[in-house]
This record gives structure tokens, sequence and C-alpha cells, in this order.
């Protein structure tokens, strides 16, 4: 059945656990991490239109709409290996704050692959969907199969966890991004890496184990980020914001590349008090509530 425009909704992400090993030697790191995705969604409206155009709403207005957006290049990889002629007109909402740490850049393209596939009517497996999405970006793949899942490789190697432990997070967003490269490229001056073949230092095999369990408590103490110490290092003001919050006993984790940081609630309850709270106390932060894990990128309308 052919559709005339379809509404694509993609989710954010926080890496439960996330191992970074050595750079490899096409420059990547070797990670071994847990991904959860949030019911904080982007959402992608695809329909005909002349060539590749793109409108953003919402966060980010001012990104680039050219070939350097994810959004672009993923629409034109599917016309390129599908052999499309039709041109599509898509229309972004961003939700997810930008060079935040928390893949939104990567559901906006996990989105669009979605929506052109169903618009082109191209019927595209999940499979077929996450192999291109790994050429995307790493995070990607992850973005199309929501959930919860241990990833390894550059991330794009996907295993679903089943654990039905939700969380209830609070977002502490900045209006300063950080740059994901000089995050990975601060990690390796702090470690003196250079690159080899591939190593992993770390796994998260502890906390996929606590999942599994459904054990929270040790969960929490599993959850770790290797890429905490470079992005602190470049932005103190993180470490601050780190040390009150953990000062005070709560259990906070940079999400991803940062600069989010990651507050973990017993219940929603709790996390909704919590947002008040840490807004008050941290004004200089947005605060975000978001709960994990979500959906993957769907088609939510079609008509
Ligand atoms: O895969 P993606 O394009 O999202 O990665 C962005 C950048 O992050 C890469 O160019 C690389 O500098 C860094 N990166 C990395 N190792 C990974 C994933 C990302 O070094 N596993």
């Amino acid at each position: 059945m052919f559709v005339h425009e379809v509404l694509v909704s993609a989710p954010a992400k926080v890496n439960l656990a996330l191992r970074v090993g050595p750079p490899r030697l096409d420059g990547f790191h070797p990670l071994d991490t847990v991904f959860e995705s949030l019911d904080l969604y982007d959402d992608v409206i695809a329909s005909p239109g002349e060539g590749i155009s793109v409108t953003i709403r919402g966060l980010g207005e001012d990104l680039p709409t050219d070939e350097t957006n994810l959004v672009v290049r993923a629409a034109l990889l599917l016309k390129e290996r599908h052999g499309v002629d039709e041109g599509v007109r898509l229309e972004v909402t961003k939700r997810i704050p930008v060079a935040a740490g928390m893949a939104g850049g990567s559901a906006d393209a996990a989105a669009t692959l979605v929506a052109c596939s169903r618009l082109w009517n191209l019927n595209l497996s999940l499979h077929e969907l996450l192999s291109l999405g790994a050429e995307l970006g790493s995070d990607v793949p992850f973005s199309l199969l929501g959930g919860r899942a241990h990833g390894v490789g550059r991330g794009e190697e996907l295993e679903r966890i089943g654990s039905d432990m939700v969380h209830n997070w609070v977002l502490l967003t900045s209006e300063q991004g950080l740059s994901t490269p000089a995050v990975f490229r601060e990690f390796d001056d702090i470690m003196g890496y250079t690159r080899v073949p591939e190593t992993l230092v770390a796994d998260t095999v502890d906390l996929r184990d606590a999942l599994n369990r459904g054990d929270r408590q040790a969960v929490r103490d599993h959850m770790v980020n290797d890429l905490e110490a470079p992005a602190l290092s470049l932005r103190p003001d993180l470490h601050e914001t780190m040390q009150i919050l953990r000062g005070r006993g709560y259990c906070a984790l940079l999400s991803g590349s940062g600069p989010t940081i990651a507050v973990l609630a017993e219940d929603a309850m709790e996390a909704d008090d919590l947002a008040g709270e840490l807004s008050r106390l941290l004004p200089q932060c947005g605060v975000l509530r978001a709960d994990g894990p979500a959906r993957a990128a769907d088609i939510r309308e079609e008509k």
C-alpha cells in the first residue's frame, strides 16, 4: 500500500555503562556498553518532494540542513542503495537536546531510514535497516532497536537485553554541547593511548548480570562511564555539578560523551520531585524528565 505521509518517532538514549578501550587502527574506540532508550523522542515526517529537503523545528533550529546533516545522509544512502528516483520532504521536530550525549542526531537518522523506507515502499527488514544505520553512525542501530541492549564493536553490534526493570531519570542538560570526537581525543590524551589492534580493557558483564537478576541496587553500583573523566576535564563546570550531586548522595551518571548528566530516582514520583529540586539547586542546567527503556524508532502515523 502506498502512503503520502509517514510520521516516525525515535528515542534518545543513555548508556548505563560505557567501557572504552584504546583506539583501533581505524581510529574508532572499541566499546562495551549497555544502552537504554528513553521516552524522549524526535519526530520525522516524510512526504513526497523534489530532491531532499529538510526543515527543523524545536531544538536545533539552526542546525545545517545540507549533506552534513545525518537526516540528509540517511535519505541519500537509502536512495543510492535501492535505486530510488523519488525525492522526499523531511520535517524534523527535535526534543532531544543537540550535541548532548543522548544520540539525538542518530535518532533523527534512524527515524529517516524508517520513514523513507515506508514512503518509498522498500519494505526493508530490521536487519537491513540496522546495517544501513551502522554506516551512518555508531549509535544509529540502537535507536532502530530501542529497549535495552548490549553493544560492542563501535557500539553498533547489538544484542537485546530482556530485563523489564524501569528507570526514572532526571536529565540535566547544558546550554553548550560537547563534541564526541573531542571527548574521545581527550580520553586518549588522559590514558596515554595510541592506535593499537583492537583491545578492550573492561566490560559490562556485572551490570548485565544485575539487570538480568532484577537487582536494582547492583545495577546502580555497576553504572560507569569511561568518558566521564575526559568530558569533565574539558568542562570543569560539569565536574562541579557532579560533585554537588554525588555529595548529596544522588546516583548521577554522564550520558554518553556528555554533557548531559542523568540522575536516577527510585520511582516516577521521586523523579518528578527531584526534577523540581534540581532545577532550584542547579539553575544553570536545563531539566528534563524521562523514563527508560522506551520504544524503538517506529511508525506512529501514516496516511
Ligand atoms: O560513529 P559516529 O560517527 O557517531 O562517531 C562520531 C565520532 O566519535 C567518531 O568520528 C570518533 O571520533 C568517535 N567515536 C570513537 N569510537 C566509537 C564511536 C565514536 O572514537 N566507538
